[in-house]
């Protein structure tokens, strides 16, 4: 609630979400123990753990150690139907990729997931894995969850996606190494890799016949378990890294974060502005690029452009630049982020309305905005979080920055990603006098 508060010290925020999926729904593809550490505590992970343990996997959490587990796999062949709807609850990352390998097992699986995922697009998905042979039938709304996935004996199919969804190129993929001939997934552009890297680390066989293009078979036998590490997760390090780019005197460090080359928009955005950003002690863990972010205050940042192409290197990091680039000197402008509007909310457009609360001078356009910078955003005001917890955390960066704050509607949101923000970001703040 002041101008007057910075960022200061070191964190290693919790394990990354996309990777922390991956892990859970991978061990499928084994048949025997997967050891995972810094498993993201996130209830999206929870709710991928929750579905797989009805599929027959037994997932056993660490009593010493949080974020450790275990996950002792039957095998792709010894999945069973599961007795209940899997419910997804608030992630669309489950629901997508897990129809994916459900797709090409013989028995029927209910998906559901709550409200807000409820609304979100599932044909992007669904009726490519129903060209692959799977039948696919929705309960309420064409389109919608809840729906059933009958698995079948798949044909492999070449599929070259409009938009470069990482979640749909994944579920084609689990599909394609159970399906008769290759499956070959092309995406627009580059997005997360991680699925190849867990693939690589695992010992799945694939091959990539051109840029952003994946060639998969079907899966001759069962792997052998693997461990894997969790690094930190770079859409939650976002919030605190542009906090300490708007926030005077700020010096922080996020220790063992994530840092693949289709995440890294924010690093690159933050650094076009003029922020002081080092990539220090950079590594390799589990075949996934690992560093430590340095984030230094360094003055007024500058504006730049977010372009269409570069979208979904960053995809879930847009809310919180956006808050870099309503201070900014000169314009900010993001383009071709349509995406955004079938995120948890409709990400553009509470966004925008929630800037244009705080005092700042927004257009909005159909695929994304421009921002007129401001030395200052009054704040004063409401911040509406539409339940989606990355609004909900940038609401409380913005409330840091703006001298009136912001009041949320809520912060249990929060917890579908980053249960412990709060806490961090206390430990983060310094007031100064
Ligand atoms: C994710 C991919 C992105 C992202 C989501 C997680 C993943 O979705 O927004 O939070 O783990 O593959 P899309 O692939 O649909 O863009």
């Amino acid at each position: 609630m002041t101008t007057e508060t910075s960022l200061h010290g070191s964190l290693a925020v919790p394990g990354d979400k996309s990777i922390s999926h991956r892990a859970l729904i991978f061990s499928a593809l084994c048949k025997g123990r997967v050891t995972i550490t810094g498993l993201s505590p996130a209830e999206d992970c929870q709710s991928s753990a929750h579905c797989m343990t009805a599929l027959g996997l037994t997932i056993t959490p660490d009593a010493n150690e949080a974020g450790r587990l275990t996950v002792d796999s039957p095998g792709l062949d010894a999945l069973t139907a599961p007795k209940s709807v899997l419910d997804a609850g608030n992630s669309g990352t489950t629901i997508r990729v897990m129809s994916g390998l459900v797709a090409g097992r013989p028995f029927i699986s209910k998906f559901d997931g709550d409200q807000s995922l409820r609304k979100r697009p599932m044909s992007r998905v669904l009726d490519l894995l129903a060209q692959m042979g799977a039948t696919v039938s929705f309960e309420a709304k064409q389109g919608c969850a809840p729906f059933s996935v009958t698995g079948t004996q798949l044909t492999g199919k070449h599929f070259d996606l409009p938009v470069a969804s990482a979640q749909v190129q994944t579920a084609l993929l689990l599909a394609g190494l159970q399906a008769e001939g290759s499956t070959v997934v092309s995406l627009p552009q580059i997005a997360r890799d991680h699925t190849l890297r867990m693939f690589r680390h695992m010992g799945v066989p694939f091959a990539e016949p051109s840029a952003n293009s994946v060639r998969v078979e079907k899966l001759q036998k069962m792997l052998d378990g693997f461990s894997i590490d969790v690094p930190a997760d770079i859409s939650s390090a976002a919030f605190f890294m542009v906090g300490a780019a708007c926030l005077k005197d700020s010096d922080i460090t996020l220790k063992n974060c994530g840092v693949n080359p289709g995440r890294t928009l924010v690093i690159d955005v933050l650094q076009r502005m003029g922020a002081n950003i080092e990539i220090l002690n950079a590594r390799e863990v589990s075949g996934e690029p690992v560093a430590d972010i340095r984030v230094r205050y360094a003055g007024r940042l500058q504006g730049t452009t977010i372009f269409g192409d570069e979208v979904a290197s960053g995809v879930d990091e847009i809310p919180i630049l956006s808050i870099a680039g309503a201070l900014c000197e000169g314009q900010f402008v993001v383009e071709g982020a349509g995406e955004l509007r079938h995120k948890e909310s409709d990400r553009l457009t509470a966004i925008t309305t929630n800037l244009r609360n705080i005092g700042a001078d927004v257009q909005d356009s159909e695929d994304g905005f421009t921002l007129k910078g401001q030395a200052k955003l009054p704040g004063n005001c409401e911040w509406a979080t539409h339940l989606d917890h990355r609004l909900a955390m940038t609401g409380l960066i913005v409330n840091l920055i703006c001298p009136g704050g912001v009041r949320l509607q809520e912060t249990d949101s929060i917890k579908i990603s980053y249960p412990t923000f709060q806490q961090d970001l206390d430990q983060l703040t310094r007031q100064l006098v």
